[in-house]
């Protein structure tokens, strides 16, 4: 199976500046295209958070106009810039998101096991995970030993070297580290924030960030008290799944470059 990872979509009003900087808006209904018209057709697609930019509700309406664009199912979480209530709110149809309580729940009926978390600290940047969500996700762990199982969140469990994004990080890395080095049956921690592909060991298993469908942060690696972003390529991450080599993940630039060339069935076109 495939799954595609999409994150930090941003979306904002058309009328916002940060809009007519980023175009979000247009860049996610572009990846959506992408995605349903690739040769690598994802079976899902997950939106690792930051979902739109200032946790309005305008901002959800576009997301909510946009969604339909994915010809295949959507699970959302939500990011520091969401609002978790609204989002529970405007999207009622999400029947996986909890009514009450952190927004986190899994997804079953694939050869893996779908966790998704809720890093959300409520107008904070900073992520958090808490004791009960990391208990939940102990228990949910333990409930099957033998399903590999990726976890979703969108801040991820790891310093990244980025300093200013570091200080936006995880609050209960070590806590969450903990319950991870209890199971080994985890394929994958799948994250966004960061904007920016990146990768860490994590209690024994592979955590790694996924750029943005927006704008991507600059690669300041060790520089204090600076930040910025770039107009690198809109990015996602495409995780293929097979039972004889387990989870890959490949990178895919949501704007179709030019073939040099394709050799197929010995001929070359
Ligand atoms: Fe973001
Ligand atoms: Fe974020």
């Amino acid at each position: 199976m495939l799954i595609a990872q999409l994150s930090d979509c941003h979306i904002a009003t058309a009328d916002d500046e940060f809009a007519k900087l980023y175009r979000p808006a247009e860049k996610l209904v572009e990846a959506a295209r992408h995605v349903n018209s690739s040769v690598n057709r994802p079976d899902l697609v997950f939106l690792t958070g930051d979902l739109v930019n200032s946790a309005k509700r305008k901002e959800y309406d576009v997301l909510k106009e946009i969604l339909p664009e994915f010809k295949m199912p959507v699970y959302l979480l939500p990011g520091n810039h969401d609002d978790c209530a609204l989002l529970r709110a405007q999207f009622p149809d999400h029947d996986y998101l909890p009514k009450s309580g952190d927004l986190c729940y899994a997804v079953d009926g694939w050869p893996l096991k779908f966790i998704c978390l809720d890093t959300n600290l409520h107008g904070k940047p900073q992520g958090f995970l808490g004791e009960e969500q990391l208990a939940w996700l102990d228990r949910e762990l333990a409930v099957e030993t033998t399903r590999p199982v990726v976890i979703f969140m969108h801040h991820p469990p790891f310093r990244t070297g980025l300093v200013s994004m570091d200080e936006m990080g995880l609050l209960d890395r070590a806590a969450f580290a903990e319950v991870i080095d209890r199971h080994d049956h985890i394929e994958r921690i799948l994250c966004g924030h960061l904007h920016r592909a990146i990768q860490k060991l994590v209690g024994g298993a592979l955590a790694q960030c996924c750029p943005s469908t927006s704008h991507q942060v600059r690669l300041l690696l060790g520089e204090k008290n600076e930040l910025g972003t770039a107009f690198e390529p809109p990015e996602y991450l495409l995780h293929y799944w097979t039972e004889t080599d387990g989870l890959v993940t490949h990178s895919d630039y949501v704007k179709d470059y030019k073939i040099a060339w394709t050799l197929k069935d010995g001929v070359v076109s």
